[in-house]
C-alpha cells in the first residue's frame, strides 16, 4: 500500500471578499512542482468565484461546512450540492470552531459527511482535544473517540482526509512538540484501520494548528502526518506556498 497522497488545504474562516482571490490567484501562480494536492477553502461566497479563479490551476476548492440536509427550510444554511454546485471539490466538517460554537456533536458532523459523499465533495474531518482534556491526559481517547463518532461506514472505499487540530493549537502560535503530534497520528491512523481495514490506511491525516512557513517542514516531515490543515498563514499566498514548498 502506497502511502497517502498529501493534501494541503487553506481554511480561510470567515475572512475574504472578491479582492482576496488575488491570494489564491498568487497560490496558483507561485505553485511549482509538489507532491501534494493543494486546496483553498474560502467563505462559501467565495466558493464560485475562487473555482472559476483557479480553474485552469490544479488548486481545487473546498467549503467549510455543510448542512446534512439536500434542501429545505433551514434559513442561513448550505447544502453540500450547493458547494459542489458552486465548483467545490472538498469540505472541512467537524472544526473545532463549529463543535463548540453551534454545538456539533459527532453524530452531526457524521451525517454532514455522509451529505458530502451524496454531493460528491471529498470531507475534511477534524477532530481535537481541548487543553484540558490534553492536560487531564485524554487526548489520545477524545480524539480517537471523534475518530470513531465523526466518520460514517458510509466512507468505506471513499476518499476522505482526517484533520487532527488541536483546539488549543489553533491561532495561537502554540503547537505541539512533534512527538506528541506523532502519538495522536500514529492512534488516528490505527483507529481507521480498525474502521476501514486497508482503506484507512489511504486517507491522508492532516495537521491543523498554527502551521506556518518556519514550523513546516518539522510537522509535515513527522510520522503518520499527511499534510495541513492550515488557517491564518492560508491568507496570504506567499505564506501559504512557503508551507507547500516545506514539504
Ligand atoms: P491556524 O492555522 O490559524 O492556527 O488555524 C488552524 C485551523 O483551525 C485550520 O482549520
Amino acid at each position: 500500500m502506497t502511502s497517502p497522497t498529501p493534501l494541503i488545504a487553506g481554511n480561510w474562516k470567515m475572512n475574504g471578499v472578491a479582492a482576496s482571490l488575488i491570494e489564491a490567484q498568487g497560490v496558483a501562480a507561485g505553485l511549482g512542482e509538489t507532491k501534494a494536492r493543494v486546496a483553498i477553502c474560502p467563505p462559501a461566497t467565495l466558493v464560485e468565484r475562487a473555482a472559476a479563479a483557479l480553474k485552469a490551476s490544479p488548486v481545487l476548492v473546498g467549503g467549510q461546512d455543510c448542512r446534512a440536509e439536500a434542501s429545505g427550510a433551514f434559513t442561513g444554511d448550505v447544502a453540500a450540492e450547493m458547494l459542489a454546485d458552486a465548483g467545490a471539490r472538498l469540505v472541512i466538517l467537524g472544526h473545532s470552531e463549529r463543535r463548540a460554537g453551534y454545538g456539533e456533536s459527532d453524530a452531526v458532523v457524521a451525517a454532514k459527511v455522509e451529505a458530502a459523499l451524496r454531493a460528491g465533495l471529498e470531507p475534511i474531518v477534524c477532530v481535537g482535544e481541548t487543553l484540558e482534556e490534553r492536560k487531564a491526559e485524554k487526548a489520545l481517547e477524545v480524539v480517537t473517540g471523534q475518530v470513531r463518532g465523526s466518520l460514517p461506514a458510509a466512507l468505506a472505499g471513499q476518499a476522505f482526509s482526517v484533520a487532527y487540530e488541536p483546539v488549543w493549537a489553533i491561532g495561537t502560535g502554540l503547537t505541539p512538540t512533534t512527538a506528541e503530534i506523532e502519538e495522536v497520528h500514529v492512534a488516528i491512523r490505527a483507529a481507521l484501520v480498525e474502521l476501514f481495514g486497508d482503506h484507512g490506511k489511504s486517507a491522508a491525516i492532516l495537521y491543523g494548528g498554527s502551521v506556518k512557513p518556519s514550523n513546516a517542514a518539522e510537522i509535515l516531515h513527522a510520522r503518520e502526518v499527511g499534510g495541513a490543515l492550515v488557517g491564518g498563514a492560508s491568507l496570504k499566498a506567499e505564506d501559504f506556498l512557503g508551507i507547500i514548498g516545506a514539504l
